[in-house]
């Protein structure tokens, strides 16, 4: 007996995620016991006390389901995002987000356009479910809107937006998205993934949210990034109530855990945790930058908490150098860039041993070559 025969053909593209190496794994395979990871964006100043505080007190209540609703988070998220309830859909991070849009939209036949090299959920879900992606790759790195308006066809379900984009850092401007979004007919779906949006310091940066207006909208954000929740998987979309009630409609009933519902109410409301993030981001996005400049290493300017950078070898063996000595990044291979490394912003002693490291690794290839 085999189950060959019995899978859906359209998911054998799907190649499964290759997650970041966990920092145990490591120290496990290589004996190492310092072992630092800057290879999934999250926050290396970790989460607000008053969200592990929070979610202590949640742990007492671990018998019972969770607010299937997510109600309080909600009416949190509303107040500060001045949105209605009905208005937001939380999910098990902003992936199930995703995952939801596709469910609820997407069909064999569909296509889907996204950015080259881009965040690689929207392949996986559009692939889910049979849909077919449309890459567009730009001049640069970052989105090439106009080439990506150009994409759409009669068969267009929805183009994701990745804004800033992962695992570039780049951004498109409000007057760029106002722009692109005049231009796509109504009965195409955009999503703008905004995971990155507290970081960003440019004030040409435009808040998804404000286009809600335009029914078929969604701006996806998450509780993983600034707010240092990636464990507890809390990411939200907002948008049309209308679109949100749809998404509704796949959602599993409890798919957010109740522990991640009270750290993230209570991180929303942590303000000084989020400027102590930001302040840290800023000065080590210039630490970072100083360094790879003394490198000679050319690098993507970024309003995020990464930065992509080249290097003259291909990146896996550059990782894997890294790896060996306790420094874990991001070879950006999976993205379709060979010889890039896309590394998170850590604290000033993190970069620090990141730059060592890189120099050292670097220094030893050329040796080798
Ligand atoms: C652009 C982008 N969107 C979404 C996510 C996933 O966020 P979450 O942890 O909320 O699922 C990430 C995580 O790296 C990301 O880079």
């Amino acid at each position: 007996m085999t189950v060959e025969n019995l899978i859906r053909r359209e998911i054998l593209g799907i190649t499964p995620y290759v997650p970041g190496k966990p920092i145990e794994e490591v120290q496990r395979e290589l004996g190492l016991t310092e072992v630092i990871k800057l290879a999934s964006n999250e926050n290396p100043i970790g989460p607000s006390p008053r969200a592990i505080q929070a979610a202590t007190a949640a742990l007492a209540e671990t018998h019972l389901y969770p607010d299937g609703n997510c109600y309080l988070l909600k009416a949190a998220l509303a107040a500060e995002l001045g949105v209605k309830p009905e208005e937001i859909i939380v999910g098990n991070g902003c992936d199930e987000v995703i995952k939801l849009v596709a469910e609820a939209f997407f069909r064999p036949g569909d296509e889907v356009i996204v950015a080259d090299p881009t965040f690689g959920e929207y392949a996986y879900a559009t692939q889910l479910m049979g849909a077919r992606l449309v890459k567009v790759k730009g001049e640069g790195l970052g989105h090439d809107l106009a080439k990506m308006a150009a994409a759409v066809t009669p068969r267009t379900k929805a183009i994701f937006l990745c804004n800033p984009n992962n695992p570039t850092g780049t951004m498109n401007t409000r007057a760029e998205m106002e722009a692109f979004i005049a231009r796509i007919p109504p009965e195409v779906l955009i999503i703008i993934d905004q995971a990155y949006y507290e970081y960003v310091a440019d004030p040409d940066y435009p808040n998804g949210i404000e286009f809600k207006g335009d029914g078929r909208v969604l701006t996806l954000r998450t509780f993983s990034k600034i707010y240092g929740l990636a464990g507890f998987r809390v990411g939200y979309g907002v948008g049309d109530a209308e679109l949100i009630a749809f998404l509704n409609r796949v959602r599993e009933p409890f798919n957010v855990n109740r522990i991640g519902q009270a750290a993230a109410v209570a991180a929303l409301a942590d303000r000084e945790h989020v400027a102590r993030s930001l302040e840290v981001n800023r000065r080590g996005m210039a630490q970072i930058v100083r360094g790879l400049t003394a490198l000679g290493l050319a690098y993507t300017p970024s309003v995020t908490n990464f930065i992509l950078f080249a290097t003259p070898y291909p990146a896996v063996r550059v990782f894997a150098e890294m790896m060996k000595k306790g420094v874990i990044v991001r070879p950006a291979n999976i993205f379709g860039l060979p010889q890039h490394i896309r590394v998170t912003i850590g604290t000033e002693e993190q970069n620090e041993r990141f730059l060592d490291v890189l120099a050292a690794v670097l220094a030893g290839l050329k040796e080798s070559s």
